[in-house]
């Protein structure tokens, strides 16, 4: 399903919480046209699994990054991916993250969000722990629900925001950069 909805021809891609890259990866085989891919992640273990996944692969980058920090340094990008990791985020961190992405993309990029996300009922969520064979919830988790994500996605200025697949607890969110604001000159 990821790989259904990439743009014909993304260049510069992103992955945000990357762990080991299978994400990048993913978009790496799936798009040929990708020639460079920032993941990042803020834990070393995963950031080694990644660096000798991708060891060789002039088209990787891989650095350590706390995605509490701005986007801006990173630069545009024409796709930023991201799976199972914004949910470790406060909801207040998500939405401006988001608004961050909106800004990073370049017109008609993507961003693609495969996330865990709160359920709509307690029975419901734990359908979803027994499920996926968890018997307690990750402390770490800010699990937030669909229609919350896709609100302040379309806040953040994206368009075309959809929930394009979902099993229970987990959802792809996607939503597109709109062209450039007449105020905005151009970014390099
Ligand atoms: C469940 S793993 C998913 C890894 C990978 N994206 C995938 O789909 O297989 C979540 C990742 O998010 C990273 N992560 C969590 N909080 C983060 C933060 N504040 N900044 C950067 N990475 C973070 C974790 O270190 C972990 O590698």
């Amino acid at each position: 399903m990821l790989l259904d909805t990439l743009p014909a021809a993304p260049e510069r891609a992103l992955d945000l919480g990357c762990g080991d890259g299978r994400l990048a990866a993913l978009v790496l085989d799936g798009r040929t046209s990708v020639s460079e891919v920032i993941a990042v992640d803020i834990s070393p273990p995963m950031l080694a699994r990644a660096r000798e996944r991708f060891w060789g692969d002039p088209r990787v980058q891989v650095f350590e990054w706390d995605l509490e920090e701005p986007l801006d340094e990173l630069g545009e990008f024409d796709l930023v991916i991201s799976g199972f990791a914004i949910h470790h985020l406060e909801h207040a961190r998500k939405q401006s993250l988001f608004k961050e992405v909106a800004h990073q993309l370049r017109p008609g990029g993507l961003f693609a969000n495969l996330e865990v996300i709160q359920s709509a009922t307690p029975e419901l969520h734990a359908t979803f722990r027994r499920l996926i064979g968890r018997e307690m919830d990750d402390p770490e988790d800010r699990l937030a629900p669909v229609e919350a994500q896709l609100t302040w996605m379309r806040e953040a200025g994206l368009q075309h925001v959809d929930c394009l697949w979902r099993w229970r607890g987990f959802a792809l969110l996607v939503g597109t950069a709109g062209p450039p604001s007449p105020s905005v000159v151009t970014r390099t």
